[in-house]
């Protein structure tokens, strides 16, 4: 299949930026797929109430079948169509953070076929910030089935570069344009319960979601990784955003942590072995290695988010075998963003974590 790149930058005129979306809906409603940015990641759309096109999407991504999809909608008024019910603490977290990077688990309704909930009678709706995914949606028919437009079990892609890499050949068209800002998914809720529980952290934290609608509970296997139990957002239980390197966390003092982190990487580069750091600026100038990604100041999880994935991904163009990251955990403990950010970097590392 020949893939289309549609580039949209500052230069395209409203109405250009109109035409070219136009075009992307069309493809959709005739069920094929685009990829597009939204603030969050860049997803890859299909019609969400078309169960061939959801097929599809697994198939581009080499997905399992038991992965349900998220569909994205525009406006307030679209979700009734696709929710049985909207409890009130739905509504309370859709006044309070929509458009934006929040999913909701609901009860679906018939129409939503089970290709797309991964035959789940729970369905997951987000409705993004990203003008132009907005835009899209609209021009699409107003449901967008879209997972994040990576392979699976590669990191999520932040930069159309990467959809590119992964995703040329496999699909109709990848929109190519900027403000994937946030960096990593959106936080997932499912509100189909007495106390709304989240099953994947994100930009919008418990404290955020908490404020809104009082009480909030986590998926247990989120903070325990020992947890005997099976992550209730299905996407979870898989070994995501794996690097071809092995990543090692390191965790400790931090002049404990940079000693270890430059003996390792001695040893390894004594044996021909490329190896990365992930650092933060406070600690930069002191690695020794070849190649130091700059997660920017421990106190901004904003940045070290926004350039996870892509450190990720350029340590696999870099063909590095092993790569040591600094821990964000002390932000974990905060409950914030941070929180998010520790959750993505222990999966990409497969949980392995050295305490120094
Ligand atoms: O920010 C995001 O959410 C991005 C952008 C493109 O919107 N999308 C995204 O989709 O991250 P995906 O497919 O990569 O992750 C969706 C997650 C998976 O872990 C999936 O198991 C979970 O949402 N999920 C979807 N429907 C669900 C449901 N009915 N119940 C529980 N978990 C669900
Ligand atoms: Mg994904």
């Amino acid at each position: 299949m020949k893939t289309k790149i549609v580039t949209i930058g500052a230069s395209d005129s409203p109405e250009s930026v109109e035409e070219k979306l136009a075009c992307a809906g069309i493809i959709i409603r005739q069920g094929g797929l685009v990829a597009f940015p939204t603030e969050t990641v860049y997803g890859l759309g299909g019609d969400a109430l078309n169960p061939e096109s959801s097929r599809k999407i697994y198939a581009a991504k080499g997905r399992p079948g038991d992965n349900p999809l998220i569909i994205h909608i525009a406006d307030m008024a679209h979700l009734d169509r696709i929710v049985s019910e909207i409890p009130g603490n739905a509504r309370k977290l859709a006044e309070a953070f929509w458009p934006g990077p929040l999913t909701m688990i609901f009860r679906k309704a018939a129409i939503v076929p089970y290709q797309t909930t991964g035959g789940l009678d729970t369905v997951a709706v987000r409705m993004p910030v990203h003008p132009l995914a907005r835009l899209f949606i609209r021009k699409a028919g107003g449901y967008v089935a879209a997972p994040s437009a990576n392979l699976s079990g590669k990191p999520s892609p932040t930069l159309a570069k990467y959809v590119v890499q992964d995703m040329d050949g496999r699909i109709d068209m990848i929109i190519d344009a900027d403000g994937a800002e946030i960096g990593l998914e959106s936080t997932i809720v499912d509100v189909t319960g007495e106390v709304p529980m989240i099953l994947r952290p994100g930009y919008i934290t418990q404290q955020m979601l908490s404020g809104v609608v009082g009480e909030t509970d986590m998926d247990v296997t989120i903070y325990d990784s020992s947890s005997p139990q099976t992550p209730r957002a299905p996407g979870m239980k898989y070994r995501h955003y794996a690097p071809k390197g092995e990543l090692v966390i390191v965790e400790g003092e931090p002049q404990k942590v940079v000693r270890y982190i430059n003996e390792q990487t001695a040893l390894h580069e004594a044996e021909g072995k490329r190896t990365g750091i992930i650092g933060t600026q406070e600690l930069l100038l002191e690695y020794h290695a070849s190649i130091v990604k700059n997660a920017g100041s421990r106190s901004d999880a904003d940045a070290v988010a926004r350039q996870l994935y892509t450190f990720l991904r350029e340590f696999d163009d870099e063909d590095v075998a092993y790569i040591y990251a600094e821990s964000f955990s002390e932000a974990f403990e905060d409950k914030g963003f941070g929180q998010a950010v520790m959750n993505r970097l222990l999966k990409a590392a497969g949980h392995k974590i050295v305490r120094v």
